[in-house]
């Protein structure tokens, strides 16, 4: 084994498409490949920068013998003669691809045991043996590449606002319970036995502290803590960039995370966003897309039956219709030829997604043909085919259901018909700003009305009087807003109730005295009487975004170390149990 002694590297191997040819380089990074060609060793040398080709003559006996003795992963340092590769030599696929290196000095700096999984990409190992040994998995520039974006994208964004006067203040991570209203992850103290500090869901109470504090313009990047159930978009420990400002409007709000997102796409992917990004309200998307996060990069919007079929005489819709339900369809392009077996995995989708079923019926020159039809009379169909702006060739998939579930299905299968058919272009970027959305919902159990997004959010100023009308309470607009990229939520933020007696009326709404919230949120309650200002902000997740930069599948993938949906780290085993010193130590006995 060599030593690095005084060995510097003169550059990272992508660096070398702009050296001197014939000039004298070093180089130092892993065997990324080695091929023994008989006379000739040729090593592809990575390096965090990309992967430049060695070559080994064997005239130089002491150097070939080092080369040969290497294998993938070995650490090795080069020295060299930068030189052009002979023309069948060249790969167009690598931006080294028209040069390598003919070695003169030769470093093997250490050696590997054999690799549990391969970095070169030529077989994946599973995913769980990837997260176990993710340190190696890490090598792949497939993963390296994402997080090396990822930095670039910090870096932008606090260029971005600290240009735009903005100063990033970081708030504390052992806390009390925040407004979020997901499960908390919690920690013992040692010094008060029985007292738990929280991780923060989000930085939310603290940045608008922060403009009661007069600090006026407020970000972090900051990791957020959530123990909810884990999906593709999901983890219980992820990133955003958290914003707020004051004496700012929606407007304004919208305006700053356009020009923030338009510098990211053109700095990171070349790409110039058209701004404004369109706008669609809650209700305006849930009627036409079903969904608060509609994918605008294709159309097939959905198409509402229910008044078309308000006497229709067909038993499923005419029991829809008695329970003041919905009837909605998808027109699929081209549907109409889809077989039993493709209809019958719509079915299955609905179903899965919470819906009883879905009808059917061909759209052909002559009006609809085949599935529900002949319950139709010719009225119907034609009016059918209209709302639909069908054409032959076309297959109407039609749910019938309550509100919630005829919307909910009908988003899942838009979203899963357009990637089967291949409506749009994967590399396409559409934003969307959603607005308006309702400031309460009703709970669950119908025992009257939780916040939408948190209870901190201001009304619509037209709004505000409604607070008092216990009949307009479901009709109230929060001045809320989500944005949204190609069908995933990016960002979510409101304009803060600023105003004391405006926060004390959506209590009553909820049903709380500031007496019952006093013990989780009593200092910020009395930190909103003493001179807020107007504010507001938004917190994109920095995961999401970068998936989307990346086109990553998993948001796995753009984390260093990440949880698996189970919420573990195979690599490290969290959580794991500790010794009994340390439940003695924070008080705590485990209830088996
Ligand atoms: P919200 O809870 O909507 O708002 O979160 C804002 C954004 O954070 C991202 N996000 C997540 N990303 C990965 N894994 C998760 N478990 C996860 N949960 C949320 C999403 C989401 O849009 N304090 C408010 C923001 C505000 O009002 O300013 C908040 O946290 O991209």
């Amino acid at each position: 084994m060599d030593n690095l002694g005084s060995l510097k590297r003169s550059h990272y191997s992508a660096e070398l498409v702009s050296a001197e040819l014939n000039s004298d380089v070093t180089v130092m990074g892993w065997v990324h490949k080695r091929r023994d060609l008989g006379g000739l060793i040729f090593i592809d040398l990575r390096d965090v920068k990309g992967i430049i080709q060695i070559v080994v003559h064997p005239e130089s006996t002491d150097i070939f013998g080092k080369a040969e003795k290497v294998r993938n992963e070995y650490v090795i340092a080069v020295k060299g003669k930068l030189s052009q590769r002979s023309d069948g030599n060249r790969n167009p696929n690598m931006t080294t691809g028209e040069l390598e290196i003919i070695a003169e000095e030769f470093f093997t700096l250490n050696d590997t045991q054999p690799l549990p999984i391969q970095i070169d990409g030529t077989a994946m190992a599973d995913e769980d043996l990837r997260l176990t040994y993710r340190y190696l998995d890490l090598r792949r520039p497939k993963l390296q590449n994402i997080l090396i974006t990822r930095a670039k994208v910090t870096s932008l964004m606090r260029r971005f606002l600290d240009a735009e006067g903005f100063y990033e203040i970081e708030t504390p991570m052992l806390m009390k319970s925040t407004p979020e209203g997901a499960r908390d992850y919690l920690v013992p103290s040692r010094v008060h036995p029985g007292k738990f500090y929280a991780l923060p869901q989000s930085p939310q109470i603290f940045k608008q502290l922060l403009m009661i504090a007069g600090f006026d313009r407020y970000y972090q990047i900051a990791r957020c803590f959530r123990d909810e159930d884990l999906r593709a978009d999901r983890q219980p420990e992820f990133t955003q960039l958290d914003i707020e400002l004051s004496f700012a409007t929606q407007e304004q709000i919208f305006a700053l995370l356009e020009r923030l997102m338009h510098t990211i796409f053109r700095e990171i992917k070349g790409i110039d966003l058209p701004l404004p990004f369109p706008r669609l309200t809650y209700d305006e998307a849930m009627n036409r897309y079903g969904c608060d996060k509609p994918d605008l990069r294709f159309g097939m919007e959905l198409v509402n039956f229910t008044n078309i079929l308000a006497t229709s005489e067909f038993q499923v819709f005419k029991s829809c219709i008695e329970d003041n339900g919905s009837i909605k369809a998808l027109c699929i392009p081209g549907g109409a030829c889809y077989s039993r077996k493709q209809q019958d995995h719509l079915v299955d989708l609905a179903k899965h997604l919470g819906g009883k079923g879905l009808s059917f019926a061909k759209v052909t020159e002559n009006g609809l043909e085949a599935g529900i039809s002949k319950f139709l009379s010719e009225q119907e169909a034609k009016s059918m085919i209209e709302a639909a702006n069908a054409s032959p060739g076309d297959l109407l998939a039609i749910v019938a259901d309550s509100w919630d579930i005829t919307h909910k299905v009908l988003a899942g299968l838009r979203n899963q018909i357009a990637l089967e058919l291949k409506l749009y272009d994967p590399s396409a970027i559409n934003m969307c700003w959603i607005t308006d959305f309702p400031l309460f919902v009703p709970r669950e159990d119908g025992s009257g009305w939780e916040p939408a997004h948190h209870m901190f959010s201001l009304p619509r100023e037209e709004h505000i009087p409604w607070l008092d009308q216990p009949d307009k309470i479901g009709e109230i607009k929060g001045q809320l807003y989500d944005l949204v990229c190609n069908g995933m939520e990016l960002s979510s933020g409101s304009i803060r109730c600023h105003r004391y007696d405006i926060q004390q009326k959506i209590f009553t709404v909820l049903g709380f005295t500031e007496e019952d919230l006093k013990p989780r949120f009593g200092f910020f309650l009395d930190a909103l009487k003493y001179g807020t200002p107007p504010h507001g902000g938004i917190a994109p997740g920095l995961d999401r975004l970068i998936m989307i930069l990346t086109q990553a599948d998993s948001i796995r993938d753009v984390i260093a170390f990440p949880k698996t949906l189970r919420a573990t780290d195979l690599m490290n085993q969290a959580p794991s149990e500790v010794d009994d010193i340390q439940w003695q130590e924070l008080h705590l006995k485990f209830n088996e």
